[in-house]
């Protein structure tokens, strides 16, 4: 568990202090347990930035807030969290940061002239039946600008004691409190993914994001050639 530490992830968590106590919770508990500030540096500094399942948008407005270079959006299936996440932005100063988010539906890969510099998922893949994801992620390859990254941070399967835990609690926040909206409940390993990512096209990288954290965290991330 780690508080925010830099001063635009204070910031971020922020935005959020005068919304209603369920959702101020929601992201609180979110950023502690969400290696949030490794994953930013595994994101290009500057471009366009797409955050597929962006929840309440806290993670993306975190990545727009900490370089001015970056124009983020962020897409859910959850049409009410991204009500939320476009309130939050009411709070931040006028050219604060670049970032917006859209409701868009499960599949479905926003595309940009040239592509996306990055397309990034936080524990969202785990929600998608395995020839889902195995389908989202090709489009995401394709939406892609050259050079590209697609960064992909999970929970893997392994410690196997530490990864029963987060899948028990993934399966009661989505089957019995139903905070989390998906299609199904299948978790991959850091191995599967870079194995689909591989599959893809991408040029890949595993890097573990758990230190400190109950959850074995991880990160995968792809690179698109340049040809
Ligand atoms: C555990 S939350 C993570 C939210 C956010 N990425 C974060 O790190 O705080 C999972 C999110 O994925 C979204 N989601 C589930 N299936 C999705 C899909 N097929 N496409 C886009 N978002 C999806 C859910 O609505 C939920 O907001």
């Amino acid at each position: 568990m780690k508080p925010p530490r830099s001063a635009a992830a204070k910031r971020a968590l922020g935005l959020w202090k005068k919304s209603a106590r369920s959702a101020r919770l929601h992201t609180t508990i979110r950023w502690w347990t969400a290696p949030f500030e490794a994953l930013e540096a595994e994101v290009p500094r500057s471009g366009n930035i797409l955050e597929v399942g962006c929840g309440h948008g806290v993670f993306a407005t975190f990545l727009a807030l900490s370089s001015a270079s970056r124009s983020v959006v962020g897409v859910d299936i959850d049409a009410e969290k991204i009500q939320l996440a476009q309130a939050s932005l009411l709070g931040l100063r006028p050219g604060e940061a670049t970032v917006s988010f859209e409701h868009r539906d499960s599949g479905e890969v926003l595309t940009i002239e040239g592509g996306w510099d990055a397309i990034v998922f936080a524990d969202v893949l785990y929600l998608l039946a395995p020839e889902d994801r195995s389908r989202l992620l090709s489009d995401c390859f394709a939406a892609l600008a050259p050079g590209g990254r697609l960064i992909v941070k999970e929970v893997d399967t392994e410690p196997r004691i530490k990864a029963r835990v987060a899948q028990l609690q993934e399966a009661l926040a989505t089957k019995v409190l139903r905070i989390t909206d998906g299609d199904a409940l299948d978790f991959p390993s850091a191995a599967d993914l870079e194995a689909l990512m591989v599959g893809s096209g991408l040029t890949t990288r595993v890097a573990r994001l758990d230190k400190g954290y109950f959850h074995p965290h991880c990160v995968v991330v792809g690179t698109k050639s340049l040809s």
